[in-house]
């Protein structure tokens, strides 16, 4: 062995970064965030643009295969999409056996694992002795499309189940989005076509929820695919991770915290109990940003756009009063501490009709072809296991060098 690798494999060289604050996991093309100005961009194209000028089809394509896709690309993909959105009767049956007014999250994890003890490719891969999906971009791309389409179907039955509603089969002629609203049976008044409105709002901010690089829960899904487990399986390790209240969990935080101090008069006692540090700001703060997410300024035009629905929730009043506050306040400018851009989304959902209960499941669902672009470019490098290391604080105990 070089010296190169020989130190490669120096048992003595551990640098402490707790949270990873300043460690890179892998290199990539896929997501550039620049949080000191507030600039983000897919590929090679800023997000305003892909906002402005595509939908969230194209930029699923963008993301996975990196390119916008042709018309034809696009039908194909929706087509692939839809016929793998089947919902068997025993993944039905194991989401149906929670309560249906219990938590959402637990719902989620046991209908993916109900997909993946089913899909065959999984099941395939499982039984083979070769290591799966690495350097097979053909086997990858079909299970991310499994995937994709297993992860919307599940979100859809946790939807109709919670609701006491039957399950709509997709249509291959609909988008992923419009899939989607018909399985969740979201559909126009006295018609079986998706709620268009619906549709058409989430398919300009899903394209801002994509992929957000390196976020926990990507990071999750990316450590547990580095041992060659299947997608699905990896996808469980996400969606635990995603629900947390410091990840995506902060936005159903937030939403608790505004019903509990119920108006915009109760906002200065709580933010003096922030700054007292009893209590943190749900929806505030961010690891990579210390000016604000530049997807919050394309939110507020969206929510702009549905302003009439929007300033119907009670909650946008006292959201806007916090917003003032630590808009001057000098706890939060000195910490930089902005409402992030997932907490005004969550506006838009409950304009529309969609209940809090769901939202951070569609929340998941939105960001899984980041995620999956993301394992794409990750297998088709040569297998890497992420192993982090410890520092042993405690007492080493006497023994033999081996
Ligand atoms: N409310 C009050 N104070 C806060 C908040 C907050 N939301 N966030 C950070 N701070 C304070 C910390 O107490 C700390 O103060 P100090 O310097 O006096 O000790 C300082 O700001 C830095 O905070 P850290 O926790 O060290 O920063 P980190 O980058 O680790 O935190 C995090 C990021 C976890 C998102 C944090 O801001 C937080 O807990 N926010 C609330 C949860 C939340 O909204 N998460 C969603 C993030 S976006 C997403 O994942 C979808």
């Amino acid at each position: 062995l070089g010296t190169e690798v020989a130190d490669h494999y120096d048992n003595s060289l551990r640098i402490l970064d707790r949270g990873f604050w300043n460690t890179a996991c892998t290199e990539t093309s896929i997501t550039h965030i620049d949080g000191k100005v507030g600039y983000m961009q897919y590929r090679d194209k800023p997000i305003d643009e892909l906002f402005h000028q595509n939908d969230y089809e194209e930029v699923m394509h963008l993301l996975i295969w990196g390119t916008i896709p042709t018309r034809e690309q696009k039908i194909n993909l929706r087509r692939k999409l839809a016929s793998h959105m089947k919902a068997p009767q025993s993944v039905q049956d194991v989401i149906k056996a929670f309560p249906r007014d219990g938590l959402t999250h637990p719902m989620l994890l046991a209908g993916i694992s109900a997909f993946t003890s089913l899909d065959e490719g999984t099941i395939a891969v499982h039984k083979s002795s070769k290591p799966p999906y690495i350097g097979n971009m053909g086997e990858t791309d079909d299970a991310i499309i499994r995937t994709l389409a297993a992860l919307a179907t599940t979100v859809a039955l946790v939807y109709c189940h919670k609701r006491g509603r039957d399950w709509t089969p997709a249509d291959p002629d609909e988008s992923f989005i419009g899939n989607l609203l018909l399985m969740m049976g979201q559909t126009e008044e006295g018609s079986s076509s998706p709620n268009r409105k619906l549709e058409h709002c989430l398919e300009r901010l899903w394209v801002l929820n994509a992929d957000h690089g390196m976020t926990n829960s990507t990071a999750v899904f990316l450590t547990a695919a580095s041992t060659l487990q299947d997608p699905l399986s990896c996808t469980v390790a996400a969606v635990a991770s995603a629900y947390g209240p410091l990840h995506g969990g902060a936005v159903e935080m937030a939403y608790k915290e505004f019903e509990r101090i119920g108006s915009v008069e109760n906002v200065p006692k709580l933010i003096a109990e922030v700054k007292a540090k009893k209590r943190r700001l749900f929806g505030y703060g961010h690891r990579i940003y210390k000016v604000r997410d530049p997807r919050g300024k394309l939110v507020l035009q969206l929510m702009d756009e549905y302003k009439d629905d929007v300033q119907k929730n009670s909650f946008l009043r006292i959201a806007m009063e916090i917003d003032r506050v630590a808009e001057t306040d000098h706890y939060f400018t000195s910490r930089n501490l902005k409402g992030n851009a997932d907490l005004y989304g969550c506006f838009l959902y409950t304009a529309l009709g969609i209940e809090t209960d769901i939202i951070l499941a569609l929340s998941c669902l939105s960001r899984s072809p980041g995620v999956m672009a993301h394992w794409r470019e990750s297998m088709g490098q040569p297998p890497m296991l992420w192993r982090p290391q410890h520092i042993f604080t405690g007492t080493v105990a006497s023994h033999d060098d081996a």
